[in-house]
């Protein structure tokens, strides 16, 4: 069985993943690269170790969490649903049926209108995906242009974002430290609501409630 180690060191994954940050970059889109590939891996195997899942779901949460933007240079549009594909066609020996199934199902859903969750590796593929904000995901270095643009904004204001998992409450919490000098609040919840309405559907599928914090102040 192949291992998220290996699928890490894969040639074509990781030259995917360099195209993909290289297309973004020339759009001035945040950063979809490396970084966000191997954060959303390491934080999805943290959701899923944390709230009990198998060893083996645990690895498939962090494959799928390393290649789910990975189609990002081929379209931006419909990136999910090309990762997918491209991950079957890559892989297709590699895994039983079923388990290729549920990565290209995680990588097919994390970007999608109707958030209707049907397996775990797939929601928690969205929770470690849309919690992703932070000042290193602005890939533009010109202050002036940062500020001109709402999503290089939040994301530049967002000084530090950490889920959280408590069993026992039963809660995931995202908690934020945003530079509220430089953005106001209210703009965070202009681009970003959509996202936490994924997260808290996410994460009631897993059977959690959602909570969102704040510079300390709890808003969910
Ligand atoms: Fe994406
Ligand atoms: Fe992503």
């Amino acid at each position: 069985m192949i291992t998220f180690k290996e699928i890490q060191k894969n040639p074509s994954v990781l030259e995917f993943i360099k195209q993909t940050e290289v297309t973004l970059k020339a759009h001035n889109y945040t950063h979809h690269g490396l970084r966000h590939a191997k954060l959303v891996a390491n934080r999805a195997r943290t959701v899923a170790r944390e709230i009990g899942l198998p060893k083996r779901s645990q690895e498939l949460v962090s494959i799928a969490g390393f290649t789910h933007d990975f189609a990002n240079f081929l379209s931006r549009t419909y990136h999910n649903y090309l990762g997918a594909l491209i991950f079957q066609q890559l892989f297709a020996n590699d895994f039983s049926p079923k388990e290729l199934a549920i990565i290209m199902q995680a990588i097919a859903s994390h970007d999608k209108d109707k958030m209707k969750f049907s397996h775990s590796v797939s929601a928690i593929v969205v929770l470690a995906d849309k919690s992703d904000v932070h000042r290193s995901r602005v890939t533009v270095k010109d202050i002036k242009k940062i500020k001109a643009d709402i999503h290089s904004r939040v994301n530049y204001a967002t000084k530090s974002s950490r889920l959280g998992i408590n069993k026992r409450s039963k809660r995931i919490t995202l908690s934020l430290k945003i530079d509220t000098n430089f953005v106001p609040l209210m703009e965070y919840f202009e681009i970003f609501t959509e996202r936490m309405v994924y997260c808290r559907k996410a994460a009631s599928y897993l059977g959690y409630k959602f909570g969102l914090v704040v510079n300390n102040i709890k808003l969910l």
